[in-house]
């Protein structure tokens, strides 16, 4: 008798607006699975956070985008499993940095970061070393569109701004603070249309990819949902 081999497994390419609850439904989704959960949003923060180290973005958001490059070339990203946090943490040349590249700091600049070719080129190329084992779901804005066009399942994450905005707005409070709703939904606004107007690899929904409009699901509903589809189409169960 052959033994059955294990299925190698699929990509699953998880893209959409920000505050939709991406990184969430991804990382459940993979862990449901088995399967490895890469936040792609993490390298861009992380590189930003080099930039910012070293000075290489001043004041008025211009970066010196040689010395960047240069420095690209040296420094090492990985992505490792903490079993304490239950989650993988990136780590830069050694150092784990996965608070600092959520800071307030690096969020407010990230989004120049993340629209330099090479940059994105850098980024792209750590994706593709990850996605070669499949048995991935990556989430992020360009997955199934730029980097993974191939990916077996491509999902578009939306809401509508005011739901997504009243997410941030509760993540806020719980934190702590005292944010404005107003701003919060401005601020959503705004970064939808940076997001989709870039030059590079701008969010779009790609035509194969299935819309998930989450603004009236719970994540146990996302869940079943998407569930599911991936018995359907592969046979996957969701644990
Ligand atoms: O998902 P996030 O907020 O951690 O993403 C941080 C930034 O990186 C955000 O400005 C969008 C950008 N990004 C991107 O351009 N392409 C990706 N695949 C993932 C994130």
């Amino acid at each position: 008798m052959f033994a059955l081999m294990n299925a190698p497994g699929i990509i699953i390419a998880i893209d959409g607006y920000s505050s939709t609850g991406k990184s969430t439904f991804a990382r459940l989704v993979a862990s449901a699975l088995g399967y490895i959960y890469v936040d792609t949003g993490a390298l861009y923060r992380g590189v930003t956070l080099l930039a910012l180290r070293k000075s290489f973005i001043d004041t008025a958001g211009e970066v010196t985008e040689e010395s960047l490059k240069e420095e690209l070339k040296v420094v090492k990203f990985e992505f490792r499993f903490s079993e304490v946090a239950g989650r993988s943490e990136l780590f830069l040349n050694g150092e784990c940095v996965e608070r600092e590249i959520r800071s307030l700091e690096v969020s407010g600049s990230v989004s120049i970061i993340a629209r330099i070719g090479f940059v994105r080129n850098y980024v792209d190329e750590i994706l593709h070393e990850l996605g070669r084992r499949k048995g991935v779901v990556m989430d992020g804005r360009d997955i199934g569109t730029v980097v993974f066009p191939n990916a077996e399942l491509k999902l578009f994450m939306t809401a509508r701004p005011e739901v997504r905005a009243r997410r941030r707005f509760d993540e806020m409070v719980q934190a702590g603070e005292s944010p404005v709703f107003e701003d919060i939904l401005r601020n959503v606004n705004e970064r939808d249309k940076i997001d989709q107007n870039r030059d590079i690899a701008p969010l779009r929904q790609a035509p194969d990819a299935i819309l998930l409009d989450n603004s009236e699901m719970t994540i146990e509903q996302q869940l079943e949902w998407l569930g599911k589809i991936l018995e359907e189409r592969w046979n996957l169960k969701l644990k």
